[in-house]
């Protein structure tokens, strides 16, 4: 079959996208974040409401392919072709061969790690503009993306027909929303625990039910520096050290921290996971509460013995050092987790088929759960990650998805 050739306006929007846009000038775009029960999993309606997992780690905005989805005919040689060339996930062995003729993009499933050859499409996203309180007005932004094989969505949630790569790549959604819709490239994350959280590309502010007592969440965000390393796509922090209440802290041997939101429940390296679980054991000195542990988790308490507070159960804080001393800080909603009506246990995990200290792996992996009701901004313009807990009267799924005006 013939497909009909790209317009030029159309192939000059995507050679634009390899530009940075020098100032924001449209209103930051809007997505409600949902997540699955059964995977943990965070999603986003991206096309014509569509859900995609969102994966701080992927390169590429891919879906299963349609009927309807229009080719972008890209040669090897175009700047977009070398961004969806430029990185291949480690596990995706079909990727690596030389782009001969038509363009190849290899989208990834980053819970079974599996990969597929796909083409690439023109699509747009349709979402609602923002004024950091309501939505304003429905926008269609272009976009690039990949269609990928139906087969590589195994393991995904059941609602999901794709994944939106949120990494600092050309072809990720914040770099494709900031080039085609003109804004920052930048983007909130705001995760649910349960209901609808939000994720707002172009930045700030963000208000969240009730709005007079919260006020613009993004006015209180502590920052740090954002890295990314070559050929690799994660996001990671420079923590020195964790802090479980008392000093002293765990140091952060070589490793880094990295941010991953398809990941649970936060993972510890072995030589990290050991001294900051017996920390946190010492410091809430609860044995005459505790209960077997309950896979994957080792330190299970007895729920109905324990102190609640509003910031969840009153048990030591963790928190992740910065070099200026500045700290993340987790409380009792973010690292106690409820297994059952009876039973609640410490929600940080040893990694898995990772020997202890070993430099090539993140001594962190930082997931799902710690992040959840935390603002965060990834500004990847000024490389730098802005973080907050939202307060305990709020939550991320409070944002006021309704309009007046609609
Ligand atoms: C935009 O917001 C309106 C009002 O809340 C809503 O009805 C509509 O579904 C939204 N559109 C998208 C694409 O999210
Ligand atoms: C938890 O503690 C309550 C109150 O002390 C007790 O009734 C219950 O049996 C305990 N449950 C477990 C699983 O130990």
């Amino acid at each position: 079959m013939k497909m009909p050739r790209p317009t030029p306006p159309l192939l000059l929007a995507i050679s634009l996208l390899v530009l940075a846009w020098p100032a924001s000038c449209a209103d930051p775009v809007l997505f409600p974040v949902s997540k699955d029960a059964a995977t943990s999993l965070y999603s986003i309606p991206v096309r014509d409401g569509a859900n995609h997992v969102v994966d701080l780690a992927g390169q590429l905005l891919w879906s299963t392919c349609a009927h309807d989805h229009l080719p972008a005919k890209l040669s090897c040689k175009d700047p977009v072709c070398k961004l969806a060339d430029a990185y291949r996930a480690p596990s995706c062995r079909i990727a690596g061969r030389p782009c001969k003729k038509k363009c190849t993009a290899y989208p990834y499933n980053p819970v079974t790690g599996k990969c597929a050859a796909a083409g690439l499409i023109h699509t747009r996203l349709v979402a609602n503009t923002t004024d950091g309180k309501n939505p304003l007005q429905q926008v269609s932004v272009r976009a690039v993306a990949a269609c990928a094989p139906r087969n590589i969505l195994a393991s995904l949630p059941k609602d999901v027909t794709g994944v939106a790569g949120l990494s600092a790549s050309g072809l990720a959604l914040p770099a494709q929303i900031a080039a085609n819709h003109r804004v920052a490239n930048k983007f909130l994350l705001c995760l649910p625990r349960r209901g609808e959280g939000v994720a707002v590309f172009g930045g700030g502010p963000l208000f969240l039910q009730p709005g007079e007592a919260v006020g613009d969440l993004t006015t209180v965000l502590a920052f740090t520096a954002l890295h990314t390393r070559k050929g690799n796509p994660l996001y990671y922090i420079p923590v020195q050290a964790i802090a479980v209440d008392q000093p002293p802290p765990v140091l952060l041997p070589a490793g880094g921290v990295v941010l991953c939101s398809r990941v649970a429940f936060t993972a510890l390296r072995p030589d990290v996971y050991r001294p900051v679980v017996d920390a946190f054991d010492r410091g809430l000195a609860r044995n005459d509460a505790k209960v077997d542990k309950v896979g994957p988790f080792e330190l299970c308490y007895n729920s109905t013995m324990l102190q609640n507070t509003r910031n969840g159960y009153a048990v030591p804080e963790i928190s992740f050092v910065f070099e200026d001393g500045k700290r993340w800080t987790f409380v009792g909603s973010n690292s106690m987790v409820h297994v059952d009506g009876q039973t609640a246990c410490f929600a940080f995990v040893e990694m898995k088929g990772v020997k202890a200290g070993d430099p090539n792996a993140a001594a962190v992996v930082v997931g799902g759960f710690q992040m959840e009701n935390h603002l965060l901004q990834f500004d990847l313009e000024k490389k730098q990650l802005g973080f907050a807990m939202v307060p305990s009267f709020s939550e991320c799924s409070n944002f006021d998805f309704t309009n007046s005006q609609y």
